[in-house]
């Protein structure tokens, strides 16, 4: 029982714990009650806890595959302009041969002269979430 409770809240409460040796079912019941909360602040998983505090007021980056949908397939499925198609490794072999980093830049500040305008359009898009659906388009040409 001692070990519930310290199992529930770790180090903290282990001096909580032992005292609580002598009390009855119905106390303990309700010391637990009373402590639940910190324990699920505390255990519930680094996930949550971590996820809770990183989170910014729902603006986290979208996936590369959501970015890729909503802002490159007009194109790069298509081929509109003389885009390279996802998918087409031969069409990718050459500009990945360039390195990732050449392809980030390209992706982030368009190709010069080409349909590739900067961020594919997609002005609202953070570097991060252009970056990812490079990432995104790359693996799925090659
Ligand atoms: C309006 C059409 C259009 C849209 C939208 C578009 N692209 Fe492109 N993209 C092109 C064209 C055309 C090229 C080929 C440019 C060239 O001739 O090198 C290209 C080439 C690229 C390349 C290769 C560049 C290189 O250096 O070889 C990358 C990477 C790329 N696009 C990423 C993206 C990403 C990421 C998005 C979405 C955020 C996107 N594109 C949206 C038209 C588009």
């Amino acid at each position: 029982m001692i070990k519930r409770i310290a199992l529930g809240c770790a180090g903290m409460l282990l001096a909580l714990g032992v005292g609580a040796v002598e009390l009855s079912d119905k106390q303990r019941a309700t010391i637990e009650e009373r402590i639940k909360p910190v324990g699920e602040v505390c255990l519930q998983g680094d996930d949550s806890c971590g996820g809770a505090a990183a989170s910014t007021g729902g603006s986290a980056a979208r996936s590369g595959e959501d970015v890729y949908n909503s802002a490159c397939m007009a194109c790069h499925a298509t081929g509109a302009g003389g885009a390279p198609l996802m998918g087409d490794i031969a069409a990718w072999a050459d500009r990945i041969a360039k390195g990732k980093e050449a392809l980030y830049s390209s992706g982030v500040n368009g190709v010069a002269g080409t349909g590739m305008i900067a961020k594919g359009g997609c002005m609202r898009c953070s570097e991060q979430e252009i970056h990812a659906a490079v990432d995104f388009m790359v693996s799925h040409s090659q």
